[in-house]
């Protein structure tokens, strides 16, 4: 097995940092790696937040918690009951990746090049977790300033982002994925 598959197996969700910095060379190498996804088209149909600062993630997800507060389902009320709630999980880093509105295969290329920095973060010894609970808090009527402080430009949407730090858990063995969903055809 090549390091590459190593890498792409041992990938799990982190959702529990300790609060050292992720390097600068580190962040700089993951933004390569988003930037080298590919696009349909070679739109590349995406921008970047690069978020060091705990202060607006701590925003983010109290906004996102008074959100859920008031759902009515009943599990995202549960979830934002949790004292220790963060839609970021403590990360020190989250790089949001918000779409192009009028790029019809924006949501596919983001998603490329969220997976692209995870598999990269991991091959760095870095812990990430795949995020998308933060977005009401972004596309609700107050959350057009907290989009203005991620720089998002007009005309682009939120769509993922990658919480991104040194693990403070071992996440374990990955859930069991579902092996009836391959048909091989001759
Ligand atoms: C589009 C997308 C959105 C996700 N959003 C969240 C999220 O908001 N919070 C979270 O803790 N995990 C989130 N996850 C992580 C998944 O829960 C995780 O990938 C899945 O449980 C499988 O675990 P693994 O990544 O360790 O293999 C998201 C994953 C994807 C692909």
């Amino acid at each position: 097995m090549n390091e590459t598959i190593k890498t792409i197996l041992a990938r799990r969700s982190v959702r529990a940092y300790d609060s050292r910095p992720v390097e600068s060379e580190k962040i700089d190498l993951l933004l390569e790696c988003a930037l080298a996804a590919p696009t349909g088209r070679n739109l590349q149909p995406w921008f970047f937040s690069v978020v060091n600062s705990r202060d607006l993630l701590n925003r983010i997800s109290a906004a996102n918690k008074q959100i859920m507060s008031e759902s009515a389902e009943p599990m995202a009320r549960q979830a934002a009951s949790d004292p220790n709630f963060d839609s970021f999980r403590g990360a020190p880093l989250v790089i949001f990746v918000s779409g192009r509105k009028d790029a019809s295969m924006a949501a596919a290329d983001c998603a490329n090049a969220v997976e692209n920095m995870a598999i990269a973060a991991c091959s760095l010894g870095l812990g990430s977790c795949y995020l998308a609970g933060f977005k009401p808090a972004l596309l609700a009527p107050g959350g057009k300033a907290l989009l203005k402080e991620l720089q998002v430009p007009e005309g682009y949407e939120p769509l993922y982002g990658l919480a991104i730090g040194y693990a403070s858990e071992d996440p374990g063995e990955r859930p069991a994925r579902n092996p009836n969903v391959i048909a091989k055809i001759d």
